[in-house]
């Protein structure tokens, strides 16, 4: 018989007939009860184990994480708690978990740093199932809002010899001998002997690549793994993420923010749809997590509300010098409780910064839009002041930035003016340069972290525990 998944078994759908499931023991209860999980659902299917009819050496091997397979008859339950259970009348044990080195020991409620470190195995745990199952369910949300748009996905490449955002923070790739690279006359590393001929890296946005294709079929989203070798050890800081990029020819920065607000908007509400059980389930773990913090660290909101209040609420659109005002006439600022100390416009604004203006002035997402220039990309439109650059930040609260995006300078002669000034070597960007050299045109796009964007739907805290296996400094277990 071929088995049928939990989530089917408790819709009710075959009660009263013979089924067989297959999972993996979550707990074995007064020699009796298997509360069994196959990852198709948070909720577990009871399985009534015929004890006395079970020989002793087989129900001794019914223990946490031991994959087994029943067959019985799927009836309504008597018991409180469910609503339906099997009746076993035949049970295999597919594959032993011995109960002594199992490391996820729940009745100890392992912590999320412990859990860390079995990345393998934690995604058998509540948690990290509704995690994993929401984070699936965004990304189909990603896919699907962008097609039925017609936005092309495109496959940027992970390595590159461009660095799209100027900051340098990026991890070699190369296949020489580090103990005996070829040298060139001069001494230097010969990278002409490189694989590529070359010096290559791997990507740390596909926006530069995704820009020529904008420009030539209008409408582009990229979605795919990105890499920054920036050292900060921070909750929201990941050396390997995934990033979203939507590019579209002809759209300026207040269409780019429309569609960023849309975008983030739709996902939110087609994952709300999707994934009811996983959200309730998190959003009670995260209420259970916040009864240890002191009152005045903890959410406003509960999960789901919180979600509801970035569906309903538009995002506070604010200039970077109106924000500048607020945030130097703020109690913090004024009483010094701020790690950097805003005194001027024209100051890069911190984690610090942006957490204030979401979750004490505002109280609601903000976008953050014309920026001083000196603080952003070599690609972001300048404005007729000569001083800002059409950028826009997206910031929410608990996260911070969640989107970074701008127009694009699309004049050649200001956007070669700025790559020289920035030391911005022109040839290796010949490429990106003929696109406003062939037909140039007003675009704008974004790029949303992934992650970011599962830390605010999960109500999660590190951005470790919201990717599989998440690559950090020090960090490249599994
Ligand atoms: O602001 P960023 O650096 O922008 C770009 O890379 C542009 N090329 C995007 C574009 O316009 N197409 O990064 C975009 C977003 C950030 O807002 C943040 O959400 C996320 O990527 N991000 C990170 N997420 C996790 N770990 C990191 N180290 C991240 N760095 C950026
Ligand atoms: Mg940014």
């Amino acid at each position: 018989m071929k088995h049928t998944k939990v989530k089917a078994l408790l819709s009710g759908s075959k009660v009263n007939t013979e089924v067989n499931a297959k999972g993996w023991v979550r707990t074995f209860r007064n020699n009796q009860f298997i509360a069994l999980n196959d990852g198709s659902t948070i909720h577990n299917i009871q399985c009534v184990v015929d004890f006395e009819n079970t020989p002793e050496e087989t129900l001794k091997r019914i223990t946490t994480s031991a994959s087994v397979s029943v067959t019985g008859t799927l009836v309504e339950s008597k018991g409180a708690g469910q609503k339906y259970e099997i009746q076993v009348s035949k049970l295999e044990i597919l594959g032993d978990s011995d109960a002594e080195t199992y490391p996820i020991q729940l009745r100890n409620k392992p912590s999320l740093e412990f859990l860390r470190e079995k990345a393998h195995l934690r995604v058998r745990t509540n948690a990290f199932g509704a995690i994993m199952r929401v984070r699936s369910v965004l990304a189909h949300a990603v896919h699907t809002y962008f097609q039925e748009k017609g936005f092309v996905y495109v496959n940027t490449p992970v390595i590159t010899g461009a660095d799209a955002e100027g900051a340098g923070e990026m991890f070699q790739v190369t296949s020489l001998p580090l103990d005996n690279p070829p040298r060139t006359e001069d001494g230097n590393i010969d990278y002409k002997k490189d694989f590529f001929g070359k010096h290559t890296n791997l990507t740390v946005s596909g926006q530069l690549e995704g820009e020529t294709f904008a420009m030539a079929l209008g409408q582009i989203y990229t979605f795919g793994p990105t890499f920054r070798a920036e050292n900060s050890n921070t909750s929201r800081h990941l050396a390997e993420f995934w990033m979203i990029e939507p590019e579209v020819a002809f759209n300026d920065l207040d269409d780019n923010m429309d569609l960023a607000e849309d975008f983030i908007q739709y996902v939110i509400k087609y994952t709300m749809d999707k994934c009811q059980d996983d959200l309730k389930f998190l959003e009670g773990r995260l209420l259970e997590e916040e009864k240890s913090k002191p009152q005045a660290d903890r959410s406003e909101m509960a999960l789901l509300e919180k979600l509801n209040f970035v569906l309903e609420n538009n995002f506070k659109r604010v200039s970077y010098t109106e924000a500048i005002d607020i945030l130097r006439d703020s109690t913090p600022n004024k009483k010094k409780k701020f790690q950097y100390i805003i005194n001027e416009w024209g100051a890069d604004l911190q984690s610090e910064h942006e957490r204030y203006l979401v979750e004490k002035h505002f109280k609601c997402p903000v976008i953050l839009f014309d920026y001083p220039a000196n603080i952003k990309a070599f690609y972001m439109r300048l404005n007729e002041d000569g001083k800002t650059v059409r950028a826009m930040d997206i910031l929410f609260p608990g996260i911070g930035e969640i989107v970074g995006g701008s127009q694009r300078e699309e004049r050649y002669d200001v956007l070669v003016e700025k790559m020289k000034a920035l030391g911005i070597d022109e040839e290796e960007l010949w490429w990106y340069l003929d696109t406003r050299r062939f037909g140039s045109a007003v675009h704008s796009g974004f790029g949303l972290g992934f992650e970011r964007l599962v830390l605010f739907v999960t109500g999660m805290t590190n951005i470790r525990d919201v990717i599989p296996f998440p690559r950090t400094p020090q960090n490249a277990e599994f």
